[in-house]
């Protein structure tokens, strides 16, 4: 399925990172802000091709990161590259807020098609995952006409003022921000392996309910009347936060407590969404339907592209009342419209049958390691949970692991507090994944 079929393997010529690498780097330390969460490893990318990425030293890694998840389609998908060509030598730019051209209505009824949201959607078009929130939030308190938000612990939603006041999953991304722009109260996850209620991993989903029972028993009926509560925003897998599914039961729990009360279910899919999970939304696992979504990364293939889409009746807001310069640009579109036909095309089906395949073995891998204490996800979106002798989270064990796999040239990056995510391009095959777990068998065994 990979559009470049030469490698087989990784190929590391250079003490990493390489001379040519080096000096990037300093530059970058020089001019570019130290704001970035960039792990231990440096990788100072040149070109890519399918699952494989060349540093600025000519060496070649199998890339199971995708650029945090972006890259669905793998690098430089060759239809993808000829959708963008083509569009480049007719029209860059012509700002979709003031004037028309074909490409918005286009992505717009796509997404209408394929989003699991009851009835007719409409879709605003923006820049970034982060942009995609603020139009979420944005939208729900202009419907609702409320203005508290509840969100969970252990969420990333992005870092713009309104996104940052839902994100909980690190310390530092809130670190001297002072006070909340928005009104927002943290919740429990359902992180069934580490459950937030004491109940042990139960798998029937019963005590998952921990959840909504907080919100409802002890919210509601405290600091935040529902009646005063526009959105409930909840990732159906939690990203940043360490890979963690919500079980089906919550989600479908977490509706109900909407529909009862009025309140706007914003399903975060900018991770999950487009293919990822082995569905085209990580939400369809739980036969869910959200009233509003919020999708970016993996939708543009690596054009930057954010998108809520809502059911239509929601998304009626005045004219003026939210728009974006760059959203929705038609070079952006034309990748967009080209990943949801490969998506379709079975790289969704390619993410859910690989995925197996990589779950699998990394169960194996658990069996031979005590180290790994979980292994969980939906198709190509899996972490594994590094521990120590006690059950403990071992962040220092997961970044030696990440570290001696970018030595051996697999590209896998952290998330959450011990985690290490799988996030390839879901054109990832099977011979691939005996590579990645090979190299990734001896970086633990080293590690240790
Ligand atoms: C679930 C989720 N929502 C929102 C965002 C923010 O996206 P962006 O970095 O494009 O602003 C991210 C980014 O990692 C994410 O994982």
């Amino acid at each position: 399925m990979t559009p470049e079929k030469d490698f087989q393997r990784p190929v590391i010529k250079t003490e990493l990172p390489g001379p040519k690498g080096r000096e990037i780097i300093a530059a970058d330390e020089k001019y570019v802000t130290p704001s970035y969460p960039r792990p231990d490893y440096k990788l100072v990318a040149e070109k890519g091709f399918g699952v494989w990425l060349e540093d600025t030293d000519g060496n070649v890694f199998l890339d199971c990161n995708a650029g945090v998840a972006v890259c669905s389609t793998g690098h430089c998908h060759p239809q993808i590259v000829e959708a963008i060509t083509e569009q480049t030598q007719k029209l860059m730019h012509m700002c979709g807020t003031d004037f028309y051209y074909e490409h918005m209505p286009a992505l717009g009824k796509k997404l209408n098609e394929i989003c699991p949201i009851e009835g007719d959607t409409k879709t605003h078009f923006a820049n970034s995952g982060a942009e995609a929130i603020e139009t979420a939030l944005k939208l729900a308190m202009y419907h609702t006409k409320r203005q508290k938000f509840i969100s969970f612990f252990g969420s990333f939603h992005g870092r713009t003022l309104g996104a940052l006041s839902l994100t909980s999953s690190k310390r530092a991304q809130r670190l001297g921000f002072a006070r909340q722009a928005l009104d927002v109260t943290h919740v429990p996850y359902a992180y069934c392996y580490r459950c937030p209620f004491n109940k042990g991993k139960c798998d029937d989903g019963t005590c998952c309910m921990g959840t909504t029972q907080w919100i409802e028993d002890r919210l509601f009926k405290t600091t935040c009347p529902p009646e005063e509560v526009a959105g409930i925003v909840v990732e159906a897998v939690q990203g940043e936060g360490g890979y963690v599914p919500a079980p089906p039961e919550v989600l479908q729990a977490i509706r109900k407590i909407c529909d009862k009360h009025g309140i706007m279910m914003i399903v975060d899919e900018v991770q999950s969404g487009m293919g990822r999970t082995g569905k085209m939304f990580a939400i369809e696992h739980a036969g869910v339907s959200p009233d509003i979504m919020c999708l970016a990364k993996g939708i543009g293939s690596g054009l930057p592209i954010g998108a809520t889409v809502a059911k239509a009746e929601i998304m009626s807001w005045h004219k003026g009342a939210h728009a974006s310069t760059f959203g929705g640009n038609p070079v952006c579109i034309a990748s967009a419209l080209k990943t949801i036909e490969l998506l379709e095309n079975g790289l969704t089906d390619n993410a859910a049958e690989v995925g197996n395949y990589l779950m699998d073995g990394l169960r194996k891998l658990q069996e031979k390691h005590s180290c790994i204490g979980d292994v969980r996800g939906h198709g190509l979106m899996v972490g594994v949970e590094f521990v120590g002798e006690n059950g403990e989270p071992h962040a220092e064990l997961r970044d030696k692991i990440e570290m001696a796999c970018f030595n051996r040239g697999l590209i896998i990056l952290g998330c959450g507090e011990s985690t290490i995510r799988w996030s390839p391009p879901l054109i990832l095959t099977k011979e691939n994944v005996d590579v990645a777990l090979e190299i990734f068998d001896e970086a633990i065994a080293e590690s240790m």
